[in-house]
């Protein structure tokens, strides 16, 4: 494909942004980047639970700035975000000051919940009500920052991946 601004997929944990992600790099035939792997590289650390270690939610936190301000000028990404991306302005303007296209996978808490009852690597998502309220707190800051918004609920990755080829 010839040179396309950025694609980056930003929603709460469990969204689904990277599998929708690796999917759309094998349609489009263009590379994906994971926030989450890049920031274990920069940190030196194997996992989010080691990331937390090292320097809380603090070196997540820097490190993903550091991060979007290294790939956003690129050309032809796919970027799947971690989920607290929005937290920070600064990232989603530096993605959308190079062109890039931001697509938030909407989920509701129920289906984020089920998806994620087993999960042991997000130091953030706990199986208690704060996880709710950082849902709500985050959910209008996804919705400000997207240039589309997909609801992912019941929806296949194909069908997903068909949404997002149809906004192209
Ligand atoms: C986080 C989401 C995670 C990861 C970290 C914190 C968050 O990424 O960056 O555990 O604050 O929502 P995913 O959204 O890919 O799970």
């Amino acid at each position: 494909m010839s040179c396309m601004n950025n694609i980056i997929f930003i929603g709460f944990m469990g969204s689904g942004k990277s599998t929708v992600a690796r999917r759309l790099s094998q349609c489009l035939s263009i590379p994906w980047v994971e926030m989450d792997a890049l920031v274990y590289q920069k940190t030196e650390t194997k996992n989010m639970h080691e990331v937390f270690a090292k320097g809380g939610e603090f070196l997540l936190r820097t490190t993903e700035i550091a991060i979007a301000q290294e790939y956003a000028s690129q050309k032809n990404l796919i970027i799947s975000t971690g989920g607290g991306v929005v937290l920070n302005k600064i990232i989603l303007d530096f993605f959308k000051q190079a062109g890039g296209k931001v697509i938030f996978l909407n989920a509701t808490f129920d289906t984020l919940a089920k998806r994620l009852e087993k999960d042991e690597e997000r130091p953030l998502f706990k199986k208690d009500t704060n996880t709710k309220k950082l849902y709500e707190f985050r959910w209008p800051l996804y919705v400000n920052y997207a240039d589309e918004i997909l609801n992912v609920d019941n929806q296949s990755v194909d069908d997903i991946v068909k949404g997002v080829l149809n906004g192209l």
